[in-house]
């Protein structure tokens, strides 16, 4: 297991593409990389595991936080015992240094071979997550939103909507500053070349929803990370109209489909994107251990 550097990160963001498919569970896009870089690529990178076989990248892990770990793994290695038995007992080791807290979880789904051996080795069912996709075969409806692909000069707007989406509070003009240097951030690293930023706008011109959107290149299922819409805008289908927005604007860059994941208990979102046509798989939990102080 490696920590990779910065420079290593556009090469596995494509290896990692290569890796999803419409046949298989949702695992940790490329789309999550770029979404994690508003911290910067240096800080993305120091959040990073590699696992190598036969020095090619085999598993990707990132440390969505310091007690998640959400992997990937080549799906042709889905099964191999030798790369699951090294990955478990790196996660097992509190030596290895992955987490720094006592409960720590694991998102494997994509992971089988590593998630049979996590169990066997006493992690238990942690929290349950649900993945929806739509089929982007045919050509998705318009919304009741006007929708631009923002750039710089959207980002203030996108910002505070997205900050109102998600904090309990409106951000004032300190934490938006805050906000822009970290979006620009990511949008200025090599990731964004697949990343797209939505903003929608309500009949009287106000910005209600938000939406970025992954590719993991043509033919391949693209990822909506994050959806939100403003506190106050809720509860008028602009949810299920941005997610429709952000499936059209990844069959405009040529995905296959268009994923997204939500902790089953996000019920509003669920909706939202079963709205817009999304179809749910059946909810998978993460892999969940409790440390005994010691
Ligand atoms: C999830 C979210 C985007 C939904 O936005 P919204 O504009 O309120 O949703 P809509 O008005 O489009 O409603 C879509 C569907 O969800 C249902 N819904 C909305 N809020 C709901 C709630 N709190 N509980 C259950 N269902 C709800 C609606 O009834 C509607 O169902 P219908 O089409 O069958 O009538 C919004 O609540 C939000 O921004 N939440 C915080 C951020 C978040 O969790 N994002 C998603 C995870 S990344």
């Amino acid at each position: 297991m490696i920590t990779p550097t910065a420079s290593e990160i556009p090469g596995a963001a494509g290896e990692l593409a290569r890796w999803q498919d419409d046949r298989l569970p949702l695992q940790l896009h490329p789309g999550d990389l770029g979404w994690y870089s508003l911290r910067g690529l240096d800080a993305t990178a120091h959040s990073l595991r590699f696992w190598l076989k036969d020095r090619a990248l085999a598993a990707i892990g990132l440390l969505d936080g310091p007690d998640l770990l959400r992997i990937a793994v080549n799906p042709k290695l889905r099964d191999d015992q030798a790369l699951a038995e090294q990955m478990a007992a790196d996660l097992n080791s509190v030596a290895r240094r992955i987490f720094t807290t006592g409960t720590v979880s694991v998102e494997a789904r994509g992971a089988r071979r590593l998630g049979l051996l996590l169990t066997e080795s006493g992690w238990q069912e942690g929290e349950s997550w649900t993945t929806l996709r739509r089929s982007l075969a045919d050509p998705v409806p318009a919304t009741s939103l006007r929708i631009d692909a923002i750039d710089a000069s959207g980002a203030r707007q996108w910002l505070a909507v997205h900050a109102s989406a998600f904090r309990s509070a409106e951000a004032d003009e300190r934490q938006l500053d805050q906000l822009e240097e970290s979006w620009l951030r990511m949008t200025g690293n090599p990731l964004y070349a697949q990343g797209q930023c939505l903003l929608g706008f309500d009949a009287h011109g106000q910005p209600a929803a938000v939406a970025a959107v992954w590719s993991a290149g043509p033919g391949a299922p693209g990822l909506l990370e994050p959806i939100g819409v403003h506190a106050q805008h809720r509860g008028r289908g602009y949810g299920t109209a941005i997610s429709l927005a952000a499936a059209a604007a990844l069959r405009s860059m040529g995905a296959s489909s268009a994923m997204v994941g939500t902790t089953s208990a996000n019920t509003a979102a669920i909706a939202a994107y079963v709205s817009a046509g999304f179809a749910a798989d059946a909810p998978v939990a993460d892999f969940t251990l409790v440390r005994s102080a010691s």
